[in-house]
């Protein structure tokens, strides 16, 4: 079982959507796909049409491992895909985490890992105890960047971050909601490749499809499967594969 962690300091940046995308084209790509919504927020549980719920004995059983995970998970539309969703409570689990081993969140995990070949983690932003769980349990963090001056900013926050904890999980970012058009985004993605030699080649662009995926509750596979986000979103999911 593989663990790869949609994560930025960063909101807004397209955590969310890279999650549900990336999961599905590994779903039709034959995978056993696990998607973990970790967001109080639950977006990733809303586009995949579920409740913003935690069943099983709600978050703080799920964090002591003593929850149903049978009754937690919950499938979606897709084969070969399904949903650990969120729910408001989940903002609880930053707290239930603390003093516990740095990789609990994968062995939150264990009784089911046997039945997925990959987990997408969907994050919150932010630096907490929720994201030293998810650096220390997933085997790459996949970071999506804005071309813009802040987001790379904050890339390197992130690496300095993890540089100064001695924590050696990989750093994949790649470009999202690229706008080709305006100059910032071309001067921003020019020298990139040269300091960031992981990351991924494939860029996301702005695309009105992406934000039409909250009106349809679907990935874009289900709606807009030859739209150039989809073929994007299909691109990147080859590029990931292939470094498994
Ligand atoms: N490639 C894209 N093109 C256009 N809009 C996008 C794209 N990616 C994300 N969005 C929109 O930007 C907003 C933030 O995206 P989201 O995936 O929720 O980010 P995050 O999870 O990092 O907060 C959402 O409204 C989403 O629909
Ligand atoms: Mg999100």
């Amino acid at each position: 079982m593989q663990m790869l962690a949609l994560y930025s300091i960063k909101g807004g940046v397209g955590k969310t959507a890279s999650a549900i995308n990336l999961a599905t084209q590994a779903s039709l790509a034959g995978q056993r796909v696990l998607i973990w919504d970790l967001d109080p927020q639950a977006a990733t549980t809303f586009y995949l049409r579920n409740k913003p719920k935690i069943r099983g004995g709600g978050v703080e059983k799920l964090v002591k491992g003593k929850a149903t995970l049978e009754k937690t998970i919950r499938d979606t539309d897709m084969a070969n895909l399904d949903l650990l969703p969120a729910g408001l409570e989940s903002r609880e689990m930053d707290t239930l985490l603390e003093g516990h081993k740095a990789s609990r969140l994968r062995r939150m995990l264990k009784p089911v890992s046997d039945d997925y070949d990959l987990v997408i983690l969907d994050c919150p932003p932010g630096l907490t105890t929720l994201s030293e769980q998810i650096f220390s349990s997933a085997d790459a963090l996949l970071v999506p960047v804005v071309p813009t001056t802040l987001s790379m900013r904050t890339l390197t926050q992130l690496q300095q971050y993890l540089d100064e904890g001695h924590i050696n999980t990989p750093l994949w970012p790649f470009f999202t909601l690229v706008d080709r058009r305006r100059r910032l985004h071309q001067d921003s993605m020019t020298d990139f490749h040269k300091q960031w030699p992981a990351r991924l080649s494939a860029n996301i662009p702005y695309a009105s499809a992406v934000e039409q995926m909250g009106v349809h509750q679907a990935p874009l596979v289900q709606f807009a499967p030859r739209t150039a986000a989809a073929v994007a979103y299909r691109q990147l999911w080859e590029e990931i594969s292939r470094r498994l």
